[in-house]
């Protein structure tokens, strides 16, 4: 994904921490799990998931922010979110793109039960294969899909002038964070090599927010798309300036209840919640 993509940047143009920076495949589960792994990233949903069972976890930087969007066919008679209504809508199961789904219907009456939730395949280029969320839109199989970039914007490509776009950050946007441990941020050695990591992202950010034409290109190959692809997603993307946003620890108590219904377990407390945002790494 190109939430992911300012990390390898990191490494390879500022990191200067003692010990070299390796990135694998996995997230923020595999923290309680494999002692070997300092940090992982991951939307504030896998973060808030798998903090229900291990209290260590540790949210410590705010790599990027970005506003899900939902496209909708207008030939399936959709215009407005509420539209959505008794329609085929998908999204990714399970996933930060779920609860995105659910606070957009929810804001304007619509229950979750009202439009079904399946997954489908993902797509990153054009032309999109039979399955994915773009083809299945365009094939009028379904009648709108939410979920994170380029899949919305190859949506909206694959149905031109009858796409209609939902988005409002103000009801939900994704928090992808970097994450740590209690253990990992105690151990003085390994704590330095984590605030020299934050540091370089957010020298990373500094290039990806000021000077983009300079990454489009390098996130296109990394993540396997078009680079005008990644240059027309840009703007949905906010990456993290070193700070925490003042409603976090608000936004995190919402999204945990909600969850702790969903997963069907006991929802964290508030304090808890705040003891899983450590500022002191910033
Ligand atoms: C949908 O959920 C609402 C509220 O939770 C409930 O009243 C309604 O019966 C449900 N509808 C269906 C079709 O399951
Ligand atoms: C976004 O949601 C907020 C809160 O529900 C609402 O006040 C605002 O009008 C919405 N913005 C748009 C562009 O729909
Ligand atoms: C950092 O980003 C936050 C959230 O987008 C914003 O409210 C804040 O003003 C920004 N701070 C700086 C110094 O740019």
């Amino acid at each position: 994904w190109i939430e992911y993509t300012s990390q390898p940047y990191a490494i390879k143009n500022f990191y200067k921490g003692y010990t070299a920076a390796h990135l694998s495949s996995g997230g923020v589960g595999d923290l309680p799990t494999d002692t070997s792994i300092d940090l992982a990233a991951n939307a504030e949903t896998q973060g808030l998931k798998h903090y229900a069972n291990h209290k260590n976890i540790r949210l410590i930087y705010i790599i990027v922010e970005v506003g899900y969007r939902i496209v909708a066919n207008k030939a399936s008679g959709i215009t407005k979110l509420a539209d959505l209504k008794g329609k085929k809508v998908r999204t990714f199961r399970g996933s930060s793109a779920e609860v995105f789904m659910d606070k957009m219907l929810a804001s304007v009456g619509v229950p979750r039960n009202a439009s079904t939730h399946v997954s489908g395949s993902v797509c990153m280029k054009a032309p999109c294969a039979s399955g994915t969320y773009p083809q299945l839109l365009a094939s009028k199989q379904i009648d709108a899909f939410g979920l994170w970039e380029p899949i919305v914007e190859l949506g909206l490509k694959a149905i031109g002038e009858n796409a209609a776009i939902f988005q409002n950050f103000s009801i939900y946007r994704e928090v992808y964070s970097l994450y740590s441990t209690t253990e990992k941020l105690g151990n003085t050695k390994t704590r330095k090599d984590i605030v020299a990591f934050a540091k370089a992202l957010k020298q990373t950010s500094d290039v990806y927010v000021n000077k983009p034409e300079l990454v489009y290109q390098y996130v296109a190959g990394l993540s396997g798309m078009d680079a005008s692809v990644v240059q027309d997603v840009w703007p949905d993307h906010r990456w993290g300036n070193g700070t925490m946003p003042d409603d976090l620890l608000e936004f995190l108590v919402e999204e945990d209840a909600y969850l702790a219904k969903m997963d069907k377990r006991v929802g964290v407390s508030r304090a808890d919640l705040a003891k899983f945002i450590d500022t002191s790494v910033l």
